[in-house]
């Protein structure tokens, strides 16, 4: 048996020079390997050959990993097709197979291996439907500009997708990765990847979620509670998330989602399987996967569902704020004059109350006479929501009304680290207004986008899935709120957004 990963794991000791940053050069460790391959579930008869992909191999952990599991499973004939970029590292690559080779010399198995040192990404016909497991730990860089990927996209998928010999149709390599490994993957083949988390929400990457979750099962997801990063080479954050996805076949009723604090898998481990319909949501034209990592998120996911109503038939629009500050240099200024103009900022805006005051040093103001410079909005009881929240803030969601009375100027400017949200046909009432931003607020909302989302942003695509009370029932909440003297926090919003 294949167990000892010692022999194999020889990774070469180079200088983590510039070009290995550009390639991702981040290894999974052992522990982690052998995890993902106990994913791998086979039902070919035994004497089948199983064809396994290791796309961006490193140092072939993935792949090796994916053999013993075979093997533990039974099955003994398996060829295996590597793709590494890096030359230096095709030779070790080489010798560990080699190594692998030469350890099953005496059992009855036929092990095959193809080592490509090319682009994974240069499209081959030849391996479209043809591999039964994907193993990956893909490189994650951005490829290009959301704008062009988006056009790029559409041309890309409206000629046939097949003639293209060049994959790289989304915005990160990672999500490239993913998609080719699908297209080569025969029917009921399964991808498993560890990836960053932001495929499952982000606006970039909506054409590819739309293939994925048309094309294939999401059977299971394992998250990292540690915020840590989990890959010890790599300083920079990321989420990750390792992912089951089965080809071609019908997405099943309940998905296994587990959870380890770090690569310990036997510490702090818990799984449960939660409803494909909690988890995978549609919205006008595009999928969102949820990750509850509790109970709490959970039950927001499911206790949302409870409202009817929506940004769009209440007619809401969510506006970024129009000042950019880097762009409008000289005409802000922290000195306030007589009819100085309030810029609201992220600073400005807190739970449910906007706090700027002309005796505020920190607070910024519109220079008199530049107002036409900068567009500017008229005064209204409008909700601002902060679109970044400070990393390891307890609050995801910081929204606040401006309050007309507070403000002598008819106008205000609004950074565009805010969002607006205002009412399309009339303006908002006090009521309306307030009720709004304590719904968003609340920890229904807050735990319902930990779920939606990694990121500390605000994004207005993931905003419009919210299912949002009544302005009814807002202006209920609102007014119940404004007339509590002792004034808010979060266990009176919480506690009367439950009795709504
Ligand atoms: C994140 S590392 C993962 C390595 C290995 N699979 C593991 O899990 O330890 C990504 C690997 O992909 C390789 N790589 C980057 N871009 C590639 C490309 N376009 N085609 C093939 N390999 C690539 C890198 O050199 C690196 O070895």
């Amino acid at each position: 048996m294949l167990t000892d990963y010692s022999e194999i794991r020889k990774i070469h000791k180079k200088k983590f020079s510039e070009q290995k940053r550009a390639w991702c050069q981040f290894f999974s460790d052992e522990a982690l390997a052998t995890f993902m391959a106990s994913f791998i579930k086979l039902n070919k008869e035994e004497n089948q050959t199983i064809r396994i992909l290791d796309a961006g191999a490193g140092d072939a952990i993935l792949a090796y990993a994916a053999v013993q599991r075979c093997l533990d499973l039974g099955y003994k004939n398996i060829e295996v097709c590597l793709y590494e970029i890096d030359k230096d590292l095709i030779k070790l690559i080489d010798s560990n197979f080699k190594f692998i080779l030469k350890k099953l010399s005496k059992a009855k198995t036929r092990l095959k291996y193809h080592i490509f040192n090319k682009d994974f990404l240069n499209f081959d016909p030849q391996q479209i439907n043809s591999f039964d497991i994907a193993i990956i730990n893909p490189p994650f860089k951005k490829t290009r500009s959301s704008k062009q990927d988006t056009v790029a996209q559409n041309e890309v998928l409206q000629s046939c997708e097949q003639k293209i010999n060049k994959t790289s149709l989304y915005t990160n390599h990672y999500v490239d990765f993913m998609s080719l490994c699908l297209d080569y993957l025969n029917h009921s083949g399964q991808l498993i990847s560890i990836t960053p988390r932001s495929f499952t929400s982000g606006a970039y990457f909506k054409n590819f979620r739309n293939k994925l979750l048309k094309e294939s099962n999401l059977e299971a997801m394992h998250l990292f509670s540690s915020r840590k990063s989990i890959f010890k080479s790599n300083s920079i954050y990321q989420e990750n998330i390792i992912c089951k996805f089965i080809k071609g076949v019908k997405q099943n009723s309940l998905i296994s989602l587990s959870c380890s604090a770090d690569m310990d898998f036997n510490k702090s481990f818990t799984q449960k399987k939660l409803p494909n319909k909690l988890l995978i949501k549609s919205f006008v034209n595009d999928n969102f996967i949820f990750i509850p990592e509790n109970n709490a998120q959970a039950k927001a996911i499911k206790e949302l569902q409870k409202f009817e109503d929506g940004f769009d038939n209440l007619a809401l629009s969510i506006n970024t704020g129009p000042v950019v500050p880097f762009r409008a240099k000289g005409l802000l200024s922290k000195v306030k004059h007589k009819n100085s103009i309030p810029l609201l900022g992220l600073n400005n805006v807190e739970m449910l109350a906007v706090n700027w005051s002309e005796y505020n040093k920190n607070d910024w103001a519109i220079l008199p006479n530049t107002q036409e410079k900068l567009k500017l909005v008229k005064k209204s009881s409008i909700v601002l929501l902060r679109r970044f929240a400070p990393k390891d803030s307890p609050k995801r969601i910081i929204a606040a009304v401006i309050n007309p009375e507070d403000f002598n100027s008819d106008f205000l400017g609004i950074e565009n680290h805010l969002n607006l949200i205002s009412k399309n046909d009339r303006e908002f009432t006090k009521y309306q207004a307030y009720g709004l931003a304590a719904f968003l607020n609340s920890s229904l909302v807050d735990n319902y986008f930990r779920a939606l989302s990694g990121s500390t942003q605000i994004n207005k695509n993931e905003l419009l899935t919210l299912r949002l009370p009544s302005l009814k029932q807002l202006s209920q909440l609102g007014k119940k709120l404004l007339k509590k003297d002792e004034g808010f926090n979060q266990n009176i919003i919480d506690e009367f957004l439950g009795c709504l």
